[in-house]
């Protein structure tokens, strides 16, 4: 199944819910088997679907991709006094770094593509780098040649974090296959979503297991786990809304190139870039003002774009997400940990100008939802356009 406005996938609907939906449903709550501790059909077709579809051994459903990301830290072995090498743009990576007591070091990303720059991460491996967690970021795949040829140098798991990027490809190979572990949500803003929910890709049935004793367990765990097990009704509606996603991940695809062509030819917004060889398959559309260093201040620009009709995300985060009090304090488990656990082989950096590229770009981020109606799209990127002409 390919993706794409030139893969003759023409979506036209976006998350749209009817009577196949209902049935699945139903079928699940005629066999009055709800959960998925026991073995799903539902579950199990869905992850059947996953692997089928984007070319992976194995799969795994969850209830979220944050209790994802979690379950494969903790398979990767990452513990107290190891780390993990997170993305600098969002702070998924570093919780669940955190989270298993683990010390996130933050690397940073590209200028062009806000993917994380393969040259950071080599500078910010230590021998007790445990694993990276590489953000798909915006819908965009990183630099994975460079990423995997690392890894397998300093023999680290590498986690993919495919948030936003279901379908998206590099080199023909789709998210969430290149990696180690590929972890999706269906959150409900998210090209597959169901509210809830979330996928696991992985290739060593050994991690299978490890990952299995994080996400179920009946009465007493292996290890320290909660139970992120995803309900077979969630399954349900995701099997079938799988099926949809290309046309739901085509209609982001037209509708951020809208804003594309809107940015084209002026040098006051720099969109985020997509190298040859990978499909961006835009969850965000994500571009940079540049107009502070023109004197054209971005606060001043963004009461333009109010009054042209424009409106999106401005700045994401605001700050890095290393800048915040979960990483500076740390307040995580409190007493210092995991940052200043002494079992730590070095102090690890949260300043500012840790990651220069992230901090600029976060300055100047302007981040657009690309779901919904690609022609509601079309008039807000001529509305985009518009204030950018005012300015000029
Ligand atoms: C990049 C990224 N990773 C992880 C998550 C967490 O997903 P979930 O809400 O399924 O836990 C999100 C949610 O927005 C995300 O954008």
């Amino acid at each position: 199944m390919r993706v794409g406005v030139h893969s003759g996938h023409q979506g036209s609907q976006w998350h749209y819910f009817d009577d196949e939906d209902l049935q699945a449903v139903k079928a699940v709550l005629d066999a009055g088997a709800l959960g998925t501790i026991s073995p799903s059909p539902p579950l199990q077709a869905l992850e059947k679907d996953f692997c089928d579809t984007f070319g992976s051994p194995y799969a795994m459903g969850v209830v979220n991709a944050m209790a994802g990301l979690h379950s494969a830290v903790a398979a990767a072995g990452a513990g107290a006094g190891d780390e993990v090498v997170v993305d600098s743009l969002v702070g998924f990576g570093g919780i669940a770094a955190t989270f298993n007591n683990a010390i996130p070091v933050f690397a940073d990303v590209r200028r062009d593509t806000h993917t994380m720059d393969p040259e950071s991460l080599r500078s910010r491996l230590s021998e007790r780098t445990k694993a990276v967690i590489v953000t798909q970021l915006w819908g965009l795949i990183a630099d994975m040649d460079e990423i995997m040829a690392i890894a397998k140098q300093h023999n680290l798991m590498v986690i993919e974090d495919c948030a936003h990027a279901i379908f998206a490809q590099y080199n023909g190979k789709y998210a969430g296959a290149i990696g180690d572990i590929g972890v999706f949500s269906f959150q409900e803003s998210k090209q597959l979503g169901t509210g809830e929910g979330g996928m696991i890709l992985y290739k060593d049935p050994e991690v299978g297991k490890r990952l299995e004793q994080m996400i179920t367990f009946g009465t007493m765990p292996e290890r320290i786990a909660l139970n992120y097990r995803i309900t077979a009704v969630m399954a349900a509606i995701a099997g079938v809304q799988f099926k949809r996603t290309p046309g739901y991940v085509d209609i982001c695809i037209r509708s951020a190139e809208h804003y594309n062509a809107a940015v084209a030819d002026t040098d006051l917004i720099e969109a985020q870039v997509t190298p040859p060889g990978r499909v961006h398959t835009y969850h965000l559309w994500a571009a940079t003002y540049e107009g502070d260093a023109k004197g054209l201040p971005m606060d001043d620009f963004i009461k333009v774009c109010e009054e042209k009709g424009f409106s999106c995300m401005w700045r994401y985060i605001q700050k890095a997400p290393y800048l915040y009090d979960v990483f500076q304090q740390p307040v995580a488990f409190g007493r210092g940990c995991p940052m200043q656990c002494p079992l730590r082989l070095r102090d690890v950096s949260y300043t500012p100008g840790l990651c220069p590229n992230a901090e600029d770009i976060m300055s100047k981020l302007l981040l657009v939802w690309t779901g919904g109606d690609p022609d509601a799209h079309k008039v807000a990127a001529d509305n985009l356009r518009a204030a950018i002409e005012a300015v000029s």
